[in-house]
């Protein structure tokens, strides 16, 4: 019977057919060890001479890292780890692989890269991905139970989200210059006046010229934006998803944490709620810890850094100088310079994951920040429409995908996090 590693245990001496490659090879005398990988899982099949043909004995020998291989044996449960092997008795070589490039010895990031397409079978990235991906289930699972639909917004857009210095142009017929994405965001609060509360999730480019381990130029971002939502409600909504999420890695991605040396008793800690504290506490907290760092700026890279080293779970830090800040987030009633947003920060010193705020509901008002940002109102008309018919109250935030992955596997570079990265000095394979 054919199955998958994964569902091993299942069959407890019974003759099974697994499918899929080597990942290594020793021998010793009359026995082979083949570690076998499928994709769901990873066994030890043993091929012991005198039980098995002259052909299988041959070919187990002629089985090279990386060769694809159909292999049929009996399964027995490890006599003391709580691992199971296969006996093997038959064994096809499905195509013989020369010499990998990716061996034993340490590479470097570059080489690695270069070889992403085949980095990608290696132990931790696999657990990397695998981690990517039930994130990404726990966060449909999230939504759809809390009443949010999921609204795909477009990639090619006319005008810039995020402020106009990152963009990536594109030639886009008799039409001039398109776009590409940096945020559903506007799109998304068109879609809650029809839906009340919607999420979006794909793809985003940023051209900005930053070379840190926390930025790509292409990245996964989930946009989430509800209507009748004010800025403290925003805020807690973003903590239950997030406990969600870490709490299903946990639950469904043990396995894989434990390949990638997480501390899983650390990563429990991220329950909600989280704590909350002002820019002007953090930059007073900053401070204190000897940075020169002004109230009326943006907190940098290494600022997230310090200000999350120690904490155990990850904070919001609220309300930033609104002038740091996109043209679209409400002011603060009770004081006019600041924005009512917040980014999540992730602890452990991994930095910004989440970045929100209430939006600006007033048509007047709106209007005035797309002037004072010096954007182009004629590309905002139908954005600005959403303040003159049924305008509410309303918020919204964005994860990146990568950034979250980083912090819940434990990886520093989110290079790492996405299959095939894309970087300033970087877009092959
Ligand atoms: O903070 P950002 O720029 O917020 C927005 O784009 C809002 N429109 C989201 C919203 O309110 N719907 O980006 C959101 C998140 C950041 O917190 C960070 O996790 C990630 O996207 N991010 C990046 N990830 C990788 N590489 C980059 N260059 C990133 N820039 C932002
Ligand atoms: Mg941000």
């Amino acid at each position: 019977m054919d199955i998958f590693i994964h569902d091993i245990a299942k069959h407890i001496d019974h003759e099974i057919t697994v499918k899929g490659w080597v990942y290594n090879a020793r021998s010793s005398g009359k026995i082979t060890f083949l570690q076998i990988r499928d994709g769901s899982g990873f066994v030890q099949g043993i091929v012991h001479q005198p039980d098995v043909s002259a052909q299988v004995w041959d070919d187990a020998h002629r089985a090279t890292l990386e060769s694809s291989v159909i292999v049929t044996g009996k399964v027995a449960k490890h006599p003391k780890r709580d691992e199971y092997e296969l006996h093997v008795t038959g064994l096809t070589l499905v195509q013989i692989s020369p010499e990998y490039p990716i061996g034993k010895k340490e590479h470097g990031p570059d080489f690695l890269l270069d070889q992403r397409h085949l980095w990608l079978r290696s132990k931790k990235q696999w657990a990397i991905q695998r981690v990517r991906n039930t994130i990404i289930n726990a966060t449909y699972e999230w939504f759809n139970n809390n009443g949010f639909i999921k609204i795909d917004s477009p990639i090619l857009t006319p005008a810039a989200c995020e402020g106009t210095s990152t963009l990536f142009e594109v030639d886009y017929f008799d039409l001039g210059k398109a776009y590409l994405s940096q945020s559903g965001q506007l799109y998304i609060e068109a879609a809650i006046m029809s839906h009340g509360r919607v999420f979006d999730f794909g793809p985003v480019f940023r051209a900005e010229k930053s070379k840190t381990r926390r930025h790509l130029t292409e990245f996964w971002m989930m946009d989430a934006e509800m209507a009748f939502c004010d800025h403290k409600l925003n805020l807690e909504i973003q903590e239950q998803l997030i406990g969600h999420i870490v709490a299903r890695a946990i639950e469904m991605s043990t396995e894989e944490l434990v390949i990638l040396e997480r501390d899983i008793e650390k990563l429990s800690k991220a329950v909600p709620p989280f704590p909350r504290m002002t820019h002007a506490e953090a930059v007073t907290k900053l401070r204190a810890m000897g940075s020169d760092i002004p109230f009326d700026d943006d907190l940098g890279g290494d600022d997230e850094t310090l200000l999350t080293q120690d904490a155990d779970k990850p904070i919001f830090i609220e309300k930033y100088p609104a002038k740091v800040k996109a043209f679209y987030m409400k002011r603060d009633p009770q004081n006019e310079e600041l924005a009512l947003c917040a980014d999540m920060l992730a602890p452990e010193g991994f930095g910004e994951i989440i970045g929100g705020s209430q939006r600006e509901d007033d048509y007047d008002t709106l209007i005035r920040r797309i002037d004072e940002n010096g954007l182009p109102r004629s590309a905002f008309e139908w954005y600005l429409d959403l303040r003159k018919y049924g305008s509410v109250p309303h918020s919204g935030f964005g994860y990146g995908l990568e950034r979250l992955t980083g912090w819940i596997c434990g990886v520093r570079h989110i290079r790492e996090t996405i299959p095939f990265p894309r970087m300033i000095t970087r877009l092959t394979p």
